[in-house]
This record gives structure tokens, C-alpha cells and sequence, in this order.
């Protein structure tokens, strides 16, 4: 990991009459926690774990200032009435406690306002047709997930309205009686949302904007809802009350959109209007196409490009935003492509990241692993899960693990995955003397070999591994955890952690030597364990594994672009989360794939964003994903399935299993009937990847 000062990062900084002491904001994250739109315990804890983490300023989900009416869910905070209030003042109040600044983001949601659509209430727009988008990405969703998806607008069709010059006043007026309240309940900025699809957004747009009058056609008039509300709040709010607004620097998938030559063009009518800061997001116009191009771009700096544009059209502060890690987050702030950055889902993981990188501790920063698990909710109309941090959203449990425990005992872990070096950090940090046995020659288990197919997961491989020795666990690689060796160690409490078991689909030549489970893939492209296979390859493996090449996941990724012991023809039996990454692997280093899913979905094990992307990115790849497709056979050369009455083969040189993963309790039992005091955790308890390990290992350490 580069090694940085973060000095540009961490210095402080001006927006409108606020000082700051550094550039890092927490972005508005919805955490749909309110009641009603009254802001709740939960809420107040959320953002004040993010302010006492160090962030210079927190931005609250967005609230709805004409509640409900032009909200999105009864879940996010309530601005249209004096009732708000208190609860405002109660989260400013517990904020500044802490040191930390509170800014409100302020939304109509236009198209997209799930509580109109519930109420029967026609959706404002500012002309009609709206555009429609594609639904087939949600092939891959059950009906249980369809329902869920239907949630906020309970299943109703929206009506649209074309707003008129009264309903544009009146819109105007919501923004200003609700940034007034924000002000009188002592929060210290507003941020008008004009992103994402929302109402002001859909004016600013070409693609949404159809209008021949004042309020359509040139970027002024575009812009003129946006400035005319900006003005109205200034008018409301005085000077030295920060005003931000939140642009699109780029709309994805739709023709027209804005891009960044039209974002510049607008940002400095919105400047003339009176904000403080203009904020450089992107947005997506199919949500279940490419969410994660915007606003959740996968890509780590995506959205550099457009704040940099935007900033060279206007002389106000510019706030970037898009996947910005710490070091991107200097760098751009050091080349003036910015003046702050808003790291959204890198505080959620972490809530300390800020004092974290000002203590010189930035290798403690947990990070996220881009997965989507958190706004995969937000499409449930529930509140975010954090699939490294289960703190998030009941942010009490964090003393609750890091508490040292009255009677310390010897806690044997086996296993070194995810599940088993989260457990060991926790219960060392809680006073516990832990004994971590591995098998095998490295820490990570699964997650080690899931680096290779999917690179967002390697900072949290080595965050792991690094912080559970640094917590004090005593880690013994190459040891199979027999009765007699955990005899020998003498442990108050054996956890196993061993992660989940690999079979064979009960079909004929399922034990042909060219078909592999997980285990034997793992064996073939890290050189680790036994090794089988022709000479050639055993010798390659060897040297590689005696070089330390093999330890290495980014060289293993290269070298294997180049060579790889697998066939030109892989079938992957399973399109499930670990099937299509490995899909995608093999075809990006060459070889023809074919994925055969049982079921009727694909992915499911990734939250649904990922899950849209990773299906069109692994057929762009010219990936064959079939479903419903049942394997029947397997021949030397070829793979027999059927799909209804259909039967088919496809060329086959090597088969990969990634279907049959179990839970595995078989070592538990052993442990139990020897007499230990056993618990299981991770994917030996339940198959649940990544999320499963942490979250079943923060509950045990909650317990021991
Ligand atoms: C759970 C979740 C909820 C979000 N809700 C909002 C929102 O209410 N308003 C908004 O402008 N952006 C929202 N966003 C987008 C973030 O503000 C941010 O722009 C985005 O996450 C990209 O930044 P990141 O890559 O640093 O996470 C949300 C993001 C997440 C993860
Ligand atoms: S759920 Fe996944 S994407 Fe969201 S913050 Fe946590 S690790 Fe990041």
C-alpha cells in the first residue's frame, strides 16, 4: 500500500462561511431509519459514529421537503413541518458533541417518489413521455425479490403530472420552508439534491426535459428550477449559510443526458444563483441496468473526470464523489480537481476513517469491498447492511465487541478465512488469548482465491490477516486441526470456521479427472496443497509456489493471463456469486465458457446490483449462461444437460463445479463428541460468503 501524509486531504478548508477541518465529507446515504419522517435513535447514532470518526461534515439521506408528498419512502427524514424540527436539533445537537458539522440534503423525488405512488398521487415530471427503461435484469430476480422491490410504491402503477408554473412555486417554496426549519434546528448546511433522477435533476436534463418554455430548452433555462430554488433558500437561509447542490456530471444509459461539457455549462448558473459548493455526482437512468455506473460507480475514481469539469467552469468550492479511495482522495485534491471529496461507502465500512488517516493508521481502515450489499436495501426500502461492518445501523454493538471481558479465556479458532481471523480479532481485542490453526500455507481460506476473481476483495483479505495479528492472535499455518492437536492446546472454547464443503453433482463422470470442485481449482491456479495433474503443470505450480509468486493475488492474475492449467473449453456447473466470477475469469483469459445454473436465476448470492452487472458483463464477455439448464453427464470431451424436454452437449476440455457448496459441521461434531465446548461460525455454519463469515462472527464474539 502507497504510503501518504494525506496532507491535502487533511487540510482544513472553507465552504461558504463554514471552516472545515479537513476535505473528506460523508456523501447523503439514505438510512431509512426514520419513523415517519421523524428522525430516530438509530439515525442520530449513524451519523454521529461518522462525525466522531473524523469527517468534517456529515450529509444526511435525503429528506423530503414536501413529506410526504414527493418522497420516496416514510422511512427518510420528514422536512415539511415544524414536527421535524426537534428530532433535526437532536442529530445537530449529538453531532456537534462530538466536533462534528451537520448538513440536510433537501429532495423532491420527482419520477421516482415511491410514496406518491403508494398514495395514488401522480409523479411531478417536467414532461411527458418519461422515458421507459429495459426490465429484463430482472430475469435474475425471485418473486420474493420482486415483491420486496415493490415495496415503497406498494405495487402501483405511476400517474404522471407535468409540472405547471403553480406546482413549480410551490415546489420552490417546500425547499425554502424546509431549509429554513434545517437552520432554525441549528444544522450547519444545506444540500439541494439536483442528482439522480429526482425532480430539480429531471429539469436540468435534456433527456428528462422536454419543455418549450422558460423552464426547458437553453442550459438557463434548464437550470432555472435549480437557481430559482437556490435563490429562495439563500433568501431564507442569509448569507454564510452553506448552500451545496448536488449535480449530475453524467447521466448513463440514456440518450441526451448530461455529460460533463453540459454539466459545466450548467454549474455556473447554479453559482450565479447563490451555492456554496457544487457536489459532482452520476446517475444511471436504468437503475436495474447500471446502478453501478452511477450513482454507485464500481469503478475507483469514476466520476474524477466530471468534478474536474465542473470545477474549471466554476469558482466555487467543487465536492467530488465516485468510489474515491484515501490516496485518489489526495492526489485530486493536490491536482485542484477538487476541493473536497465525499467517500460514501468507505465510512460506511468504516466509520473512523478520517481520524484514522490523521493518526497515521491507514492500513487499520477497514475497506469496503465494493459489494452493493448496503443500497441493495435501499431498494427494499430498509435500511443498509454492511457486509464488513455490522456495526452499521446499530452502531451500539461496536463497544459491545470491543469490550474487554470479565473472565479471558483460550479461544482456538480453526480456520483462517474471513470468519475465523474476524472472530480472532474481536475476541483478542475483547481479552481473549486466541490460537489460529490454518491448513493450509496462507490466511484469507475462500476469500483468499475469491481475490483473484474479484480484486475489490483484496484490501479486505489483507485487513483481515494484518489486524488479527496485530490484535494479538498467534496464528499456526500448515496445521490440520486434529482432536489430538486441539487437545494439546488446551482451549476454553474451540470455534471452527472452516469454511464450507465443495462437492460433486450426483451425476455420471462426475469423477472424471478433468472436473473440479473449488478445492482442486484453488490447488491448480495457486499451487497450493496437493497437487495433481500432468507433470508439466505440477513443475510450473511448484516453481511458482517455491518463488512466492503464488502468494502474490495481483501477479497470480497476470501470470495467469498468460498461462493458466485449464482448458480451452471450461463449462462451470453453478451461476451463482462464485460461478459467474469465475466465469468471467476464465473468459478474460481466453478460453471459451459455458455456465449451466440449475435454477431459474443467476447471482443470486450477490446483492442485486452486482448481480445485474456481473450477468451482462460475463455475456459481453461471450460467456454462455444458460438457466434452468440441468447437467445430466459428463464424457471426457463434452457435458450432457437438458432445459425442459431439450437435451444438449457442449464441448468440454476441463468442468468446474461451483454448485454443490454445503455447511459443514463434520469437524464440529468430531470436536463436540471429544468434549470441547464448540461453536461454528461462517460458511461452515451456513453458506453466506463474505457478509455470513463477518456478521456470524461479530454475534459469537458478542457471546464469548
Ligand atoms: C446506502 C446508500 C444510500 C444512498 N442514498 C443517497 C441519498 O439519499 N442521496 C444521495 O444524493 N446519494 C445517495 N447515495 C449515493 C452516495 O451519496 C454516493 O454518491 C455514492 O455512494 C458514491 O460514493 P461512494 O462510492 O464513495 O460510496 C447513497 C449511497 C448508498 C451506499
Ligand atoms: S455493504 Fe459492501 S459496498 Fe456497502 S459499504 Fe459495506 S462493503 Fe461497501
Amino acid at each position: 500500500m502507497k504510503s501518504s501524509s494525506f496532507n491535502h486531504l487533511l487540510a482544513p478548508g472553507r465552504l461558504g462561511g463554514l471552516e472545515l477541518p479537513n476535505r473528506v465529507l460523508l456523501p447523503a446515504m439514505d438510512m431509512n431509519l426514520c419513523s415517519d419522517g421523524m428522525i430516530t435513535d438509530g439515525e442520530i447514532a449513524h451519523y454521529t459514529a461518522r462525525a466522531a470518526g473524523g469527517a468534517a461534515m456529515v450529509i444526511t439521506g435525503s429528506g423530503a421537503v414536501a413529506f410526504p408528498l414527493g418522497a420516496t419512502s416514510r422511512h427518510q427524514p420528514g422536512l415539511s413541518d415544524d414536527r421535524f424540527i426537534p428530532g433535526l436539533t437532536a442529530l445537530a445537537d449529538s453531532v456537534h458533541a462530538v466536533g462534528g458539522r451537520l448538513c440536510i440534503q433537501l429532495c423532491h423525488h420527482g419520477k421516482v417518489a415511491g410514496v406518491d405512488t403508494a398514495e395514488e398521487r401522480p409523479l411531478l415530471v417536467p414532461s411527458v413521455p418519461v422515458p421507459r427503461f429495459a426490465l429484463d435484469a430482472l430475469t435474475d430476480n425471485p418473486l420474493a425479490e420482486l415483491l420486496r422491490l415493490a415495496t415503497a410504491t406498494r405495487g402501483k402503477t405511476p400517474t404522471y403530472r407535468v409540472a405547471d408554473e403553480d406546482d413549480l412555486a410551490w415546489v420552490i417554496g417546500q425547499f425554502a420552508d424546509a431549509a429554513g426549519r434545517v437552520q432554525v434546528a441549528g444544522c450547519d448546511a444545506v444540500e439541494i439534491h439536483a442528482a439522480h433522477g429526482y425532480l430539480l435533476s429531471t429539469f436540468l436534463s435534456n433527456a428528462y426535459n422536454g419543455r418549450i418554455d422558460r423552464w426547458g430548452g437553453t442550459a438557463e433555462n434548464r437550470t432555472r428550477l435549480t437557481a430559482d430554488v437556490v435563490g429562495a433558500v439563500r433568501r431564507r437561509v442569509g448569507s454564510g449559510f452553506p448552500i451545496i447542490v448536488r449535480i449530475n456530471g453524467e447521466e448513463f444509459g440514456i440518450e441526451g443526458g448530461i455529460d460533463a461539457a453540459d454539466a459545466a455549462t450548467l454549474a455556473p448558473f447554479v453559482e450565479a444563483a447563490g451555492a456554496d459548493a457544487i457536489h459532482v455526482s452520476g446517475n444511471a437512468h436504468n437503475p436495474f441496468a447500471d446502478f453501478t455506473d452511477g450513482p454507485l460507480p464500481s469503478v475507483v475514481g469514476r466520476y474524477r473526470d466530471l468534478a474536474r469539469a465542473v470545477k474549471l467552469a466554476v469558482h466555487i468550492p467543487v465536492i467530488a464523489v465516485g468510489r474515491i479511495l484515501p490516496e485518489l482522495a489526495d492526489e485530486m485534491v493536490a491536482a485542484g480537481d477538487c476541493d473536497f471529496v465525499s467517500m460514501g461507502r468507505q465510512q460506511l465500512a468504516d466509520p473512523e476513517l478520517v481520524n484514522k488517516l490523521s493518526s497515521g493508521r491507514r492500513s487499520e481502515i477497514r475497506p469496503c469491498i465494493n459489494c452493493y450489499v448496503c443500497v441493495e436495501q435501499n431498494f427494499f426500502d430498509s435500511p443498509p447492511r454492511c457486509a464488513v461492518n455490522p456495526a452499521l445501523g446499530h452502531e451500539s454493538l461496536v463497544s459491545v465487541t470491543s469490550n474487554a471481558v470479565a473472565i479471558p479465556r483460550h479461544v482456538v479458532v480453526i480456520g483462517g478465512g474471513p470468519a475465523g481471523l474476524e472472530l480472532g480479532r474481536l475476541a483478542s481485542l475483547r481479552g481473549h488469548r486466541v490460537t489460529l490453526l490454518e491448513r493450509n500455507d496462507r490466511l484469507g481460506g475462500t476469500a483468499w482465491f475469491s481475490q483473484l476473481t474479484t480484486p475489490a476483495n483484496q484490501p479486505f483479505v489483507d485487513w483481515l490477516q494484518h489486524e488479527a495479528i496485530a490484535a494479538g492472535v498467534t496464528v499456526h499455518l500448515g496445521t490440520e486441526a486434529t482432536v489430538d492437536v486441539v487437545r494439546a492446546l488446551g482451549p476454553d472454547v474451540v470455534v471452527v470456521a472452516t469454511g464450507a464443503r465443495r462437492g460433486l453433482p450426483d451425476v455420471p463422470g462426475a469423477d472424471l479427472p478433468h472436473v473440479h470442485t473449488g478445492d482442486d481449482l484453488r490447488a491448480m491456479i495457486t499451487g497450493e496443497g496437493d497437487l495433481e495433474g500432468p507433470l508439466l503443470t505440477r513443475v510450473v505450480l511448484r516453481a511458482g509456489r517455491s518463488l512466492r509468486i503464488t502468494l502474490d493475488p495481483e501477479r497470480v492474475r497476470t501470470l495467469s493471463k498468460r498461462w493458466m492449467p485449464i482448458g480451452r473449453d471450461v463449462i462451470v456447473v453453478g451461476g451463482g456469486l462464485v460461478g459467474l466470477e469465475l466465469a468471467e475469469f476464465f473468459a478474460e483469459r481466453g478460453r471459451t465458457v459455458t455456465v449451466l445454473e440449475s435454477g431459474a436465476h443467476l447471482g443470486l448470492a450477490m446483492a442485486m446490483p452486482r448481480r445485474w452487472t456481473a450477468v451482462r458483463a460475463t455475456a459481453a464477455h461471450g460467456v454462455q449462461l444458460h438457466r434452468n439448464a440441468v447437467v445430466e453427464s459428463i464424457d471426457p470431451k463434452y457435458v450432457t444437460y437438458r432445459v425442459g424436454d431439450e437435451r444438449h452437449t457442449v464441448s468440454a476440455d476441463d468442468v468446474v463445479i461451483a454448485s454443490d457448496v454445503h455447511a459443514d459441521s463434520s469437524l464440529a461434531e468430531s470436536l463436540s463428541q471429544a468434549g470441547f465446548d464448540v461453536r461454528t461460525i461462517g460458511d461452515a455454519a451456513a453458506i453466506g460468503y463474505i457478509e455470513g463469515a463477518i456478521h456470524s462472527a461479530w454475534a459469537l464474539a458478542e457471546e464469548l
